[in-house]
């Protein structure tokens, strides 16, 4: 069988504590013969910041590079509050992104039956909920240039981030959107600003022209405030929802949580399919490093092993192995085990260790 070579990045905060998880979730994957991989460790984020003074190194990118697959913990915390804006931790995550040309972020939104009532939003409402958001995840204006504070002559400040588009990033990121939705129920909606925003008249105008190279998938198009305000109205209308990078952002936090948590939601970025037909892929939670609850066991790891099932998927077509780990989350959700985030009241809730075992028992249950 082929062995993957997959990179491990845990990052800081609850990062590791979750992929501490997955690498469990990994030796029985090994076990089970479901998936072989080679697995390479490496820092990203403020803990490459403590040991190397920047939040990814030279070497760390060479490696996520050769690597088949990453695997991404969460990056940031108080503690690098202080720390110059070009070496941040968020600033390893963002190089990643761009330098990998990660252009296509998929955030799957799936409200599991068993935790319908762990919503801000009715159970009616977010039940059988299955909503896919397509962020484009290396333009616009995390990276547009410029992008910077000057002084003034009076002495105050002046701020700019520069919003921008190009004809080809739109292009590519709708065929991602249209060619998902055609394995799914064919609907796409498409959020953007034309109403204020030049770049939102561009999305519009390119993602309107893709679409007619797809005539069995329905296209709307909706104003990115409103689209979220629909999220919270009437979130399963929604199928395949294309974005772009800032809106995608917030968006897909308004998502994340119809479905009860955070904890839930794991995350594919993936680049351009070349000559061989592979392309580069990282896998994260969409979750952040949550310090204020790091290292006291209270985290859920079902993002985090989300986001490797969805590595099978994408990155090795390993399916089965996927519908597998899938279907073992469903199975110890429904089997009434529950990290803080998602107990409701009264109900003792487990550690993510306990958790990250329930689901393995699930998943060797089911393979054996
Ligand atoms: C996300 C995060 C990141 C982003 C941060 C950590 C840079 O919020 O992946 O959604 O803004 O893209
Ligand atoms: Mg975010």
């Amino acid at each position: 069988m082929t062995s993957y070579k997959l990179l491990l990045l845990p990052g800081d905060g609850i990062g590791p504590e979750v992929m501490a998880e997955v690498e469990k979730v990994i030796d029985a994957l090994d076990a089970l013969g479901l998936a072989h991989f080679e697995i390479e460790r490496d820092l990203v984020g403020g803990s490459a910041i403590d040991a190397h003074g920047k939040p990814l190194t030279d070497e760390a990118l060479a490696r996520a590079d050769a690597a088949d697959a990453i695997l991404l913990g969460a990056v940031g915390g108080p503690k690098w509050a202080d720390v110059a804006y070009e070496i941040r931790p968020e600033a390893g995550l963002l190089r990643l992104r761009k330098d990998l040309g990660l252009f296509a972020n998929l955030r799957p939104a799936i409200c599991y039956p068993a935790l319908a009532d762990a919503s801000a939003l009715k159970r009616e409402l977010v039940e059988g909920l299955d909503i896919m958001i397509v962020r484009e995840l290396t333009g616009g204006v995390y990276f547009g240039e410029p992008k910077e504070i000057t002084t003034l002559p009076d002495g105050s400040k002046r701020a700019v981030d520069t919003q921008v588009y190009t004809t080809a990033e739109i292009e590519r990121i709708a065929h991602v959107a249209f060619d998902l939705a055609r394995k799914r129920s064919g609907r796409v909606a498409s959020a953007e600003k034309h109403n204020v925003m030049k770049s939102g008249v561009l999305w519009k105008e390119v993602v309107t022209r893709v679409h007619s190279e797809y005539g069995d998938v329905s296209l709307e198009h909706v104003l990115a405030d409103n689209c979220a305000m629909q999220l919270v109205r009437r979130p399963k209308q929604y199928d395949v929802l294309v974005t772009d990078n800032l809106f995608g952002d917030v968006l897909s936090d308004v998502a994340a949580m119809l479905t009860g948590s955070l904890g839930m939601l794991p995350s594919a970025s993936l680049g351009a399919v070349d000559a061989k037909g592979s392309r580069k892929a990282l896998y994260e939670p969409v979750h952040g490093s949550a310090p204020d609850i790091a290292g006291k066991g209270y985290a859920n790891p079902i993002a985090m092993i989300g986001s490797l099932a969805m590595c099978l998927r994408y990155s090795f077509g390993l399916g089965e192995a996927a519908d597998l780990l899938d279907a073992a989350v469903t199975r110890t959700l429904a089997s009434g085990a529950r990290t803080r985030d998602i107990a409701a009241e009264g109900v003792t809730p487990i550690s993510t260790a306990e958790m990250g075992d329930a689901i393995i028992r699930e998943l060797t249950h089911a393979a054996g």
